[in-house]
């Protein structure tokens, strides 16, 4: 079993914090956000400098397979969120509330967001959509002290709304819309927003308009910051590859190849050699 530390020593690490993500935004610098569901891949990408890690329910998709973002409990994602913290020393940690646990009932909301902190040890949490029942949870979970980034545009957990996974807000009226509802998040507290596939124009209006910093996926390059699902971004879902996706590694291939290659070895009675036994 590897017990390897990140290169980054304790002593060096300054924490993320939404007034860092705010200060950013103020100062023009982009910020990273990748998902991380794990021990392992938290503590990578934190070593490699993002800047926040976000435990999202996608997680419901790429851990557990399941086709939408619905299924997965909050038990799970308390479970993912834990083994994210403890791979990570500087990004800022921040946990999807996943389907169920908030909508329609402030007082619900709180427990749930309450759990996430508790339990799950998350510094944030995010929560789709907008109306009037999501600002009033989004107060309540602010109001005990809580920071809330906010999701627009795409929300996976209405697909079954949608319908499709297609662009959002492309015509005036759902623009003018999530134009209205980012500046309502804004004033019920969020410090932040996730624009999700939307036009990049769009992107960049909500983006000036606002105080806090947006993080987009799929709304063009002039949002605050950036983020992609971690499988997505490292090539490991080969019949997963949406325009917006760019993929830094052939992860999928690597694996694979490997995977073939250990097999063929403990076929061919390669693998143990002499040195790697007792
Ligand atoms: O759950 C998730 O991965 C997300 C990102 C797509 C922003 O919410």
């Amino acid at each position: 079993m590897s017990t390897q530390t990140t290169a980054i020593s304790q002593e060096e690490v300054k924490r993320v914090t939404t007034q860092t993500l705010r200060e950013m935004k103020k100062n023009g610098i982009p910020i990273s956000m990748l998902t991380a569901y794990d021990y392992t891949m938290s503590r990578l990408l934190d070593g490699a400098g993002v800047d926040i890690l976000l435990v999202g329910d996608s997680a419901s998709n790429v851990m557990a397979g399941h086709e939408t973002t619905l299924p997965i409990t909050l038990d799970q994602m308390i479970y993912h969120c834990q083994c994210v913290v403890r791979g990570a020393k500087r990004a800022l940690i921040i946990a999807d509330l996943p389907f169920g646990t908030y909508q329609g009932n402030t007082e619900t909301a709180l427990a749930s967001a309450v759990r996430m902190m508790k339990e799950g040890g998350a510094h944030a949490l995010k929560l789709e959509g907008a109306g009037e029942s999501i600002e009033r949870s989004i107060q309540t979970i602010v109001g005990a002290g809580i920071p809330v980034m906010g999701h627009l545009g795409l929300t996976p957990q209405s697909i079954n709304q949608f319908g499709t996974y297609r662009v959002r807000a492309k015509g005036n009226l759902e623009a003018t819309k999530l134009k209205s509802d980012a500046l309502k998040l804004q004033e019920a507290g969020v410090f932040g927003i996730v624009l999700e596939k939307i036009p990049a124009a769009l992107g960049a209006e909500v983006s000036k308009s606002l105080k806090i910093p947006t993080i987009g996926i799929g709304a063009g390059n002039l949002c605050d910051g950036q983020v992609l699902v971690v499988n997505d971004m490292l090539g490991m879902a080969r019949d997963f590859q949406p325009r917006f996706v760019r993929q830094y590694a052939q992860l999928e291939e690597v694996i694979q190849e490997a995977t073939k290659t250990f097999i063929n070895d403990i076929k061919s009675r390669n693998f143990p050699n002499e040195e790697e036994s007792y």
